[in-house]
């Protein structure tokens, strides 16, 4: 979704905008733009063709002899169009009415329609169709109106946002003072990189890791005024906040591809060391026990839970939903799963012993958070399996565990989605072994789970073989997928990340639900891909995959290596190494990440940056 970088320090600002803003690409835009000083420039599509107006402009002004420009500070925004199309008008940045106040927004004014009228009442006339660019006029009224009484700019901001509803996470400066940033936030992500005579400030740590690794995160209802040698935060109540320093323990190449095509099957490539770096210092192999100290605290509060709610929304509500089987397997504690934007808006009815667990990569998803936030209303435990550290719902969730799967950059998620299920898999051992478990069934587990990252590394090596299955299934129009028990969900999310990055219309249902309907589909070109382990429903796969050949049918199957029953019968297989059954998900989606990555790049599309979707949705 949107992104904001600002900079104010003693360097050049422009370059490092156009980096910040490149690093904030694989969230998902539409436009682009930034402001400094002297400079402002929009455009419409990625940062590359903002970039090449600015060169083009840089050109023009060294002909003309105008001295070199030396902005030490600006503003600089990607739109994820929300409020109008996706035009050069209506990207960020925006101004008020005397093009002094310039600001860019990440998030929604919901209240906007009434505001502009009491400003259009007033005499403004606005450029673009955008709910954030009533909120510059806004600020610039109040702080043009009161500039005889010295109406600082973080003044204007405060009194502005008090007449705001919605969300925002804003960075504003006066052209005129540009050194001086206000930033503020409520509901949408904003961090301080911390750097020597600088400050680097982005809506996504990916921004500012080449500049510093020290960041100070915003809090919602906080604003901040950073100039180059001072930061200073407030509530938006005007209190003096202190804030600490955080210290992101990831790199600058990690958000870079090294060397693959794109960031989608690199990151399904890292898988063994994801899974390596979520168990790493987790498990006790000797007991057959798992520590998480992250959930330490709260252990007594666990070993009494009468009822676990998942809350997470795509990819991780899928994960949730293998949670949902290994925790109930495993620590008998009965779990629902729901999408977050659905568990947000009914009525709570559980009792005190229930707490409330969302699943994220990002930590910033809208509707897991406000879900979060229900929860907390009603006295529940939250809880949080987060892969983002730092982020608004790793912070705000009574406890939880980190995935440290590293950042994840391609919109479709892949590393992630193995990390939640490992980390799942080690919550249900963790509640487990507080409540019956015994130590045999813990130590077979948790050897499986260390032997995991060379089971996967043993399917990547075969990712050839799976291209070729999924370059002849490429011109497919429609897909189904099936799985049952551990492998239902994985049948929906293998189901999701084929639509998600080919366009192809696929579905996924648990097997048992085919003679309830979509086997009516069934044709010569409809294929189905059927997730069909050696496991305790491995019968019942079979007999839904005759059912489907019965109807001529094509059949890709994911099966158990050396299956040699289901490869005759079926017309492609990916094999995945034998595994303890409520494992096996760890295994069976890995093909599915890779048939999907080839079959997005085979039919031409860009895997790493999909229509209309965006890495982190921040609103709802
Ligand atoms: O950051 P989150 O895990 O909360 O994101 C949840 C979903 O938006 C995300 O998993 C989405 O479904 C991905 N694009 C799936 O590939």
């Amino acid at each position: 979704m949107c992104g904001i970088v600002a900079y104010t320090g003693s360097r050049s600002a422009v370059p490092i905008l156009l980096d910040g803003l490149t690093a904030l690409e694989y969230r998902g835009y539409d436009s682009a733009g930034l402001v400094t000083s002297t400079r402002m420039y929009k455009e419409v599509g990625n940062v590359a063709a903002l970039r090449a107006c600015l060169d083009a402009d840089t050109s023009l002004r060294k002909k003309g002899k105008e001295k070199k420009e030396q902005d030490t500070a600006g503003i600089a925004h990607t739109r994820w169009a929300t409020h109008g199309e996706p035009t050069k008008v209506n990207a960020h940045p925006h101004a008020g009415r005397d093009e002094r106040v310039w600001l860019v927004h990440n998030g929604i004014i919901e209240n906007y329609l009434e505001l502009k009228q009491s400003l259009e009442a007033a005499g403004h006339s606005f450029r673009s169709d955008t709910d954030s660019e009533v909120l510059a006029h806004l600020i610039e009224s109040h702080y043009t109106k009161k500039r005889a009484e010295k109406h600082t700019l973080a003044q204007a901001v405060t009194e502005a946002l008090a007449q705001v509803r919605g969300t925002y996470g804003i960075a504003v400066f006066d052209r005129k003072q540009p050194s001086e940033i206000v930033v503020a936030r409520m509901g949408s992500p904003l961090l301080i990189g911390v750097g020597a005579g600088e400050y680097v400030i982005a809506s996504d740590a990916s921004a500012v890791i080449r500049h510093t690794r020290d960041i100070v995160y915003l809090n919602d209802g906080e604003y901040a005024i950073v100039s180059p040698s001072n930061l200073a935060i407030y509530s938006l109540s005007h209190e003096k906040k202190t804030h600490t320093i955080d210290h992101i323990d990831w790199a600058l190449e990690d958000v870079q591809k090294q060397g693959y095509e794109h960031f989608m099957l690199k990151e399904i490539m890292e898988g063994p060391e994801v899974l390596r770096a979520s168990a790493r210092g987790r498990i006790k192999a000797s007991s057959g026990d798992v520590v998480l100290g992250g959930l330490a605290e709260h252990a007594d509060a666990l070993r009494g839970l009468s009822r676990l709610v998942i809350v997470a929304c795509g990819t991780a509500y899928y994960a949730g939903c293998v949670g949902k089987r290994l925790i109930e397997e495993l620590a008998g504690i009965p779990v629902e799963v729901e999408v977050a934007s659905e568990f947000r808006h009914r009525r709570l009815l559980y009792d005190r012993n229930t707490a409330v667990l969302a699943v994220t990569q990002s930590g910033e998803t809208a509707d897991t958070l406000w879900s979060i936030r229900e929860a907390k209303k009603q006295g529940l435990l939250t809880l949080g399996v987060v892969n983002t550290v730092g982020s608004t719902i790793a912070r705000e969730t009574d406890a939880g565990v980190y995935n440290h799967a590293g950042p994840e950059i391609g919109v479709a998620s892949t590393k992630a989605f193995l990390s939640q299920i490992e980390v799942l898999a080690m919550i249900a051992v963790y509640l487990g072994r507080m409540r019956g478990l015994s130590e045999r069934e813990g130590k077979a587990l948790v050897a499986e789970l260390l032997q995991m990252p060379d089971l996967v590394a043993e399917i990547l090596t075969h990712k050839d073989a799976i291209k070729e299955v999924a370059t002849h299934y490429a011109d497919a129009t429609n897909m189904l997928y099936i799985g049952r028990h551990m492998n239902a969900p994985v049948a929906l999310e293998g189901a999701l990340k084929l639509k998600e990055i080919s366009y192809l219309h696929a579905e996924g249902y648990p097997a048992g639900e085919m003679k309830h309907g979509p086997i009516a589909m069934i044709e010569p070109s409809f294929p189905t891909l059927a997730i069909a382990p050696r496991d305790s429903v491995y019968d019942k796969m079979v007999s839904a995959i005759e059912e489907i050949r019965a109807r001529k049918g094509p059949v890709i199957a994911v099966v158990t290596r050396g299956d040699t029953e289901l490869a005759g019968r079926v017309d492609a297989i990916m094999e995945v190494p034998e595994t303890h059954e409520l494992l096996s998900p760890l295994l069976t989606v890995v093909p599915l990440q890779l048939f999907a990555y080839y079959v997005g790049v085979a039919r031409g599309y860009n895997v790493d940056r999909p229509r209309n979707l965006a890495k982190s949705v921040t609103v709802e």
